[in-house]
């Protein structure tokens, strides 16, 4: 550099007269970096990642004789017990440091599994997360009970535990925290305020295989646990689910409501029967899983790795704020989230910065949206069942309350986020997602025109 070029000199020069790389500290005048004087894709440059990203799901040719074997067998049912299913039950209770697992067909049908057993009934309310995938509404609202919203921190996308509280009633029976994204809630003081109002903790961690909280893994940090091994997931067997827990007499009551309400273990319900459904998984689902068990945890490990890598790159970029985790815990990242605030980035939109940077050759998303105005829950409190069940004045309070979701809001508008197999890739694909943003950044003000 010339002795008479400044820093703000170079950077304006590198520009080549770029308004969006002119070094400014105002809060609307972002900061910029050297690199970026390539145009970006969507206004006609070239992308910074081509060659595309990991696939998932991922097949292991390895894998095939015992599913084959299952397959060849006959017994394909779970109905007589043992076998496959078992074998997966055990190992993946291991695997997580639970006493016992219970697969069943999906994580819908898991939760609604545990709900049931923790006595989640008709007229109840339990306190959830609105920011969640949309069967953790559905499973509330399928044990005819109302699902009532803590608000999301900002900072960590999940649960905000101050929020929980107010939101006590005396039909509330029960929290279920989700780990979003498999970043974990903060779970003592959900666990504490729990315990000060005799509620149960179900935890909907059916994105969040292998994440840690103080030590211990999701799934373990409440009364049951509950898991998704559906096609997206990391441990995918198309459909599939498990609940985790300690309490035998807990798990005995799962396995017979998942069996059709057969009596199992210590529960013998009253007699032969309790109620109950069937949501058993089978067992060349099962064979598959237990033989994904290395993959999950080797593929966790890498997703960990490229997330801290490009954590420690996004967090220099002025605009783009990491997720904040509870202390002493590890995500596994189901999805790469952070927030996005358009001010740094010349008031460029998030849904045109998502645009530009899927040009890069980035795929993202926006992550969930504001779900409890999109009918679903209008369509449950307005029916005969829900009304003959709560006073109206209660659900017309409740609708009315959605309002005050404000840090909820806040990252349904906010979020961007990358899918899990993007973080399969190499370390050196990170560093194109960072300086994609770099660009994009340096950018900002051509690109909000
Ligand atoms: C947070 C969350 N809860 C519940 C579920 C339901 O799981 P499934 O699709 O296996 O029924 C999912 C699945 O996507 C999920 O992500």
């Amino acid at each position: 550099m010339g002795k008479d070029l400044t820093r703000r000199g170079f950077v304006r020069t590198a520009a080549g007269g770029s308004a969006a790389l002119v070094w400014l500290s105002a809060r609307r005048a972002p900061t910029v970096f050297a690199a970026q004087a390539d145009k970006p894709a969507l206004l006609g440059g070239t992308p910074m990642h081509q060659g595309g990203w990991p696939k998932w799901p991922q097949w292991d040719e390895s894998w095939e004789p015992e599913i084959v074997e299952v397959l060849r067998s006959g017994r394909w049912s779970s109905a007589g017990g043992g076998g496959q299913v078992v074998d997966f039950e055990t190992a993946y209770a291991k695997l997580l440091g639970a006493n016992r697992c219970v697969t069943t067909a999906s994580g819908t049908t898991a939760l609604i599994t545990s709900m049931h057993v923790m006595g989640v009934d008709a007229g109840d309310e339990v306190i959830t997360s609105p920011y969640t995938f949309i069967a953790t509404y559905n499973t509330i609202l399928m044990l005819k009970a109302l699902p009532v919203f803590a608000d999301t921190d900002p900072a960590t996308l999940t649960m905000d535990p101050a929020s929980i509280e107010s939101r006590i009633t005396e039909r509330t029976r029960a929290i279920v925290p989700v780990h979003i994204y498999g970043m974990p809630c903060d779970m003592d003081p959900i666990n504490a305020i729990a315990k000060k109002h005799n509620l149960a903790v179900v935890e909907d961690a059916c994105q969040a295989w292998l994440a840690e909280y103080k030590g211990r893994k999701c799934g373990t940090l409440g009364e049951l646990g509950c898991f998704s091994f559906q096609n997206s997931k990391h441990i995918p067997a198309g459909e599939g689910g498990a609940v985790t827990g300690d309490s035998d007499e807990l798990l005995d009551r799962c396995h017979a409501f998942h069996n059709c309400g057969r009596a199992f273990g210590t529960f013998k319900g009253s007699g032969c029967f309790s109620r109950g459904t069937n949501c058993r998984m089978m067992h060349y689902a099962a064979a598959l899983l237990r033989q994904e068990i290395d993959k999950l945890v080797t593929d966790t490990k890498r997703r960990q790795e490229n997330a801290d890598h490009l954590t420690a790159g996004l967090q220099e970029i002025p605009g783009i704020q990491p997720v904040r985790l509870p202390e002493n815990s590890r995500a596994v990242w189901h999805l790469y989230a952070f927030r996005y605030d358009a001010d740094q980035f010349h008031g460029l939109p998030r849904d045109k910065f998502i645009r530009a940077l899927r040009a890069e050759g980035v795929p993202c998303s926006g992550g969930y949206g504001e779900q409890y105005y999109d009918g679903l829950l209008d369509e449950a409190i307005n029916s005969r069942g829900f009304q003959r069940l709560f006073p109206a004045e209660r659900l017309k309070a409740y609708r009315g309350s959605l309002q005050e979701l404000k840090g909820n809001k806040q990252v349904c508008e906010t979020t961007v986020a990358v899918f899990h197999s993007t973080l399969l890739a190499d370390r050196s694909d990170m560093d194109h997602i960072v300086e994609a943003i770099r660009k994009i950044h340096a950018h900002g003000a051509a690109l909000a025109t």
